[in-house]
This record gives structure tokens, C-alpha cells and sequence, in this order.
């Protein structure tokens, strides 16, 4: 679908989406990382430009080339996401997690590449990264409640899609979570997606199997209601 003929629903608010995945430093030439393409991230934010907002897209380790009206912060661990999300997060009516941040961190990075001529490898020690998406959900209530106005989280899930969603949901504290289920060439690198969008306090909304595209129209859909 052109990104014409759009609705400009999203005019004059300032919308943030972080988009790939990360990658945490083993040393200085390897690193733990995910399968995540980006181009669910910058499918949001090229749809969210064509519906009229001002975009930040946080980009973490994504070979796409940036999406054309959209400010591009590049990053590559969750440390560095984490820093470029919160401070664009600020003056931010929507905030969409749509990146695959790593759950945990090499405990500790080596200066120098390991060797395999040092003998035997030593264990990799992880320690937990924080939760961005959490912390957005606790500032903004510690806050007093509507900054961002729209918080929104992404979830791969393969199994207990719905009930594991809904839980989630809540314990993040974001007002949409948008669910994947991951398997049958869906989810990660492929052009398509299909999902839910569970909602704080209402009904779900299911997007049939489609493009990318498609699933961040939905996605604008349930959010330009809430900015008004
Ligand atoms: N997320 C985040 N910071 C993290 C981990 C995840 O902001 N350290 C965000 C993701 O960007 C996504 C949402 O939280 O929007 C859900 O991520 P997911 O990995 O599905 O949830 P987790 O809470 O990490 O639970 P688990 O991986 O154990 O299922
Ligand atoms: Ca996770």
C-alpha cells in the first residue's frame, strides 16, 4: 500500500519507536545478540510519518536504510538504547517498544579478544539488563500518569500467546502490547506478521496475517484514539 491516502491522525504529536535488536559486547569483536530485522520498528515509523507525527526512530543495529522524515539514533546495546529512548521518551506523546532488547549482558566485557590459544573457554557470566519498557510504565505513574500520553510494548511469544500477553501487559504497565506469535516463517526477518493487540482495559484486536505495514496501521489505529 502507498503511504498516501493516509488519515494525518497523528499530527502535531511527537511519537518515539525503537526498532531492532541489541547486541551486548562479549569483547571487542563478538557479542551475544537476536534475530530481530528492524523492519517491524521502521514500518511503525514510516507509517506514523505519513500519518503526520514527529518521529524519533532509535535504531538498534538495524541495515536498513533510515526511513525519509524520521530523526535516526542509532545504537547498539541495551545500555545505549535504554539511554537514547529515555531522553527522547521526554517530551514524547507515544512511546513504542517495537525493539528486541537483550534480556541479559555478558557479565563482564573483555578489553582484549579471547583467544583460543588461552586454553579451555571460561563461562560466559550474564547479568539482567533493566527493563526499559517497565521503567517507562513506573516513571510515567510515579509521574502522575499521561507522560507519555500512549505507551505501547511488542511481545514474541510462543506459546500461551494470550494469557502470557495479558500478564505482561500488566506488569509492564504500557496501555497496548502489541503479540506476536513466533514460528511458521512469522515474526522475525520476514516481511509479513500477523498479530494481537491487547488493550489496557478493553477488548483485543486481531490484525490478519499481512505486511508489516499493515500491523503498524493497526497499531496507529488503537493508539490516535488515545491522544485525543
Ligand atoms: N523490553 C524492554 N527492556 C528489556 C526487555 C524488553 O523495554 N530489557 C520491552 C521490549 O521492547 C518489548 C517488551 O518489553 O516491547 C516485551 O519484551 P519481551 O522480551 O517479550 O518481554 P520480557 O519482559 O523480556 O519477558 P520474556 O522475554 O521473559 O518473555
Ligand atoms: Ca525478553
Amino acid at each position: 500500500r502507498a503511504l498516501r491516502g493516509r488519515p494525518l491522525d497523528l499530527a502535531g504529536h511527537r511519537v518515539v519507536v525503537s526498532a531492532g535488536g541489541t547486541r551486548e559486547a562479549i569483547d571487542p569483536v563478538r557479542y551475544i545478540g537476536n534475530r530481530s530485522s528492524g523492519l517491524q520498528g521502521y514500518a511503525l515509523a514510516r507509517t506514523a510519518v505519513a500519518r503526520g507525527a514527529e518521529v524519533t526512530l532509535v535504531a538498534a543495529n538495524v541495515t536498513l536504510p533510515d526511513p525519509a522524515g524520521a530523526a535516526v539514533v542509532r545504537v547498539g546495546s541495551a545500555a545505549e538504547l535504554r539511554e537514547a529512548v529515555l531522553a527522547a521518551a521526554d517530551d514524547a506523546d507515544v512511546v513504542v517498544m517495537a525493539a528486541a532488547v537483550a534480556d541479559f549482558r555478558p557479565a563482564e566485557r573483555h578489553d582484549a579478544k579471547i583467544k583460543k590459544t588461552d586454553g579451555e573457554p571460561a563461562p560466559i557470566h550474564l547479568a539482567k539488563n533493566p527493563d526499559i519498557l517497565a521503567e517507562l510504565g513506573s516513571r510515567r505513574k510515579e509521574r502522575g500518569g499521561d507522560s507519555p500520553r500512549v505507551l505501547v510494548g511488542f511481545a514474541a511469544e510462543t506459546h500461551d500467546v494470550l494469557a502470557n500477553g495479558q500478564a505482561k501487559l500488566a506488569r509492564k504497565g504500557c496501555d497496548l502490547l502489541v503479540v506476536n506469535e513466533v514460528g511458521e516463517s512469522l515474526a522475525f526477518g520476514t516481511p509479513d506478521n500477523a498479530a494481537t493487540i491487547l488493550v489496557a482495559g478493553g477488548e483485543p484486536v486481531e490484525v490478519p496475517r499481512g505486511p508489516k505495514d499493515d500491523i503498524a496501521d493497526a497499531v496507529w489505529d488503537a493508539v490516535a484514539p488515545r491522544l485525543r
